[in-house]
């Protein structure tokens, strides 16, 4: 296996006089020289605003701009049509609550997880509270699975909406999509799917998971931040009035009225982030150069050998899935005695970066009585000898505290 350090510049320093040790890749990963150099191209020789010049510079501008719809559509089994940039899976999903909440009446049900990301918690919580209609919460089991009788239960024929995470970002376990679909689409309601951890580390089909919009973000697949997709179906799309209103959108106005454009321009008021758009292409090309199935197959390994290493040492409590089956590369635990944000800290002086706190989960760490936790998530570029200085750095830490 190639060490794809190397395409990464900023893994190259020290911190504290230690080799950086990068573990915080759920939050954002590194961006390879790859994604720097397209967007550095772009602003050297491109760039212009797109769709309104019939200029070289703006007509290059365009094309890249209506090619990374391609290349994103192309990367999750979607149609070009069906791609929606956004700023990342918050907007996103405030787009869908915003839209999708215009049809919401008092005692309409939405459907959410305990394990929820705030960004899939809050935007839903207000515009229940905003139209009358009731937020239901599906609890997860012992072993920090989805609680799939609960779920069936609870979707009923009230519930319009059923939003939830693909891969939890505290707990690394990965929701049954398909069949939450299935569910779903029995009872007429809309599934809205967090991508936000899944599409950086497996492979995606929207079409084979059957569900109605997607949504997640470039910087957590080694692009830029600021740009963020969202994927909707067809015909769903058609039926959607727009989310702002701008230049770039239109078809006709009058004084009197305006009409809009086809998706997914009609979604994409406003000068986009075409630097962006530009990088998060590359990211795809990087990542589909190296394979997602080679990724998810590394870094599953990786994962493996980080449950089993933590496992072994005293006081450690992992917060999720002890196994492999149906996880992503994100470990969540807890250390007797310390604080999340203590471990964070003694760790950063051994050059190691990892998260502490509640991970904008909130809801989760209540039902789970946690202030927070840590939490190390891998990449590509993480190695084994990562996990054991990550290892050897928190056994530091249980010595300074005790
Ligand atoms: C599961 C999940 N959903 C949503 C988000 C929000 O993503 P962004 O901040 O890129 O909009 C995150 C970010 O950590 C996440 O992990």
């Amino acid at each position: 296996m190639k060490n794809y350090k190397e395409d990464f510049p900023i893994l190259k320093q020290r911190i504290k006089g230690k080799p950086l040790v990068y573990l915080d890749n759920s939050a954002t990963t590194q961006k390879p020289k790859a994604v720097i150099q397209a967007i550095t191209d772009y602003y050297e020789k491109d760039n212009a605003n797109v769709h309104r010049g019939v200029h070289e510079l703006s007509m290059r501008a365009s094309i890249a701009y209506e090619n990374a719809h391609k290349r994103v559509a192309e990367f999750i089994g979607a149609e070009e049509e069906e791609i929606i940039f956004t700023k990342g899976t918050t907007e996103s999903i405030n787009f869908l609550a915003y839209v999708l909440g215009r049809s919401l009446k008092a005692g309409d049900e939405i459907l959410l997880s305990e394990m929820e990301h705030h960004s899939n918690f809050v935007p839903w919580q207000q515009i229940a509270k905003e139209k009358g209609a009731k937020l239901k919460i599906i609890p997860i089991t012992k072993e920090f699975r989805l609680d799939m009788k609960a779920a069936e239960n609870l979707l009923t024929q009230k519930t319009k909406i059923l939003a939830i995470t693909h891969c939890s970002n505290v707990l690394g376990t990965i929701n049954p999509i398909k069949e939450l679909a299935k569910m779903a689409h029995q009872v007429n309601a809309t599934l809205i799917v967090d991508a936000a951890q899944s599409v950086p580390h497996m492979q995606i089909d929207v079409k084979e998971l059957d569900c109605d919009f997607l949504a997640f973000s470039g910087h957590k697949m080694f692009g830029p931040t600021g740009i963020g997709v969202l994927y909707g179906k067809r015909k769903l799309l058609e039926n959607l009035e727009p989310f702002m209103y701008g230049g770039g959108m239109i078809e006709e106005v009058t004084q009197e009225k305006s009409t809009w454009k086809d998706s997914p321009w009609r979604f994409e008021a406003g000068t986009p982030n075409i630097e962006g758009a530009i990088g998060l292409a590359k990211a795809i090309e990087y990542i589909q150069d190296i394979g997602i199935t080679n990724i998810e197959s590394y870094t599953g390994t990786l994962t493996e050998y980080a449950l089993k290493e933590l496992k072994k040492v005293k006081g450690i409590k992992i917060i999720g899935p002890q196994d492999i089956n149906n996880r992503a590369p994100v470990i969540s635990f807890t250390i007797q005695g310390m604080h999340p944000h203590d471990v964070g800290e003694i760790l950063n002086q051994e050059g190691v970066a990892i998260r502490g706190g509640n991970h904008c989960a909130m809801p989760l760490m209540t039902s789970l009585k946690l202030d927070g936790t840590n939490r190390a998530s891998f990449h590509i570029y993480n190695t084994k000898e990562d996990i054991d200085t990550l290892i050897k750095a928190i056994k530091k830490a249980q010595d300074i505290f005790k």
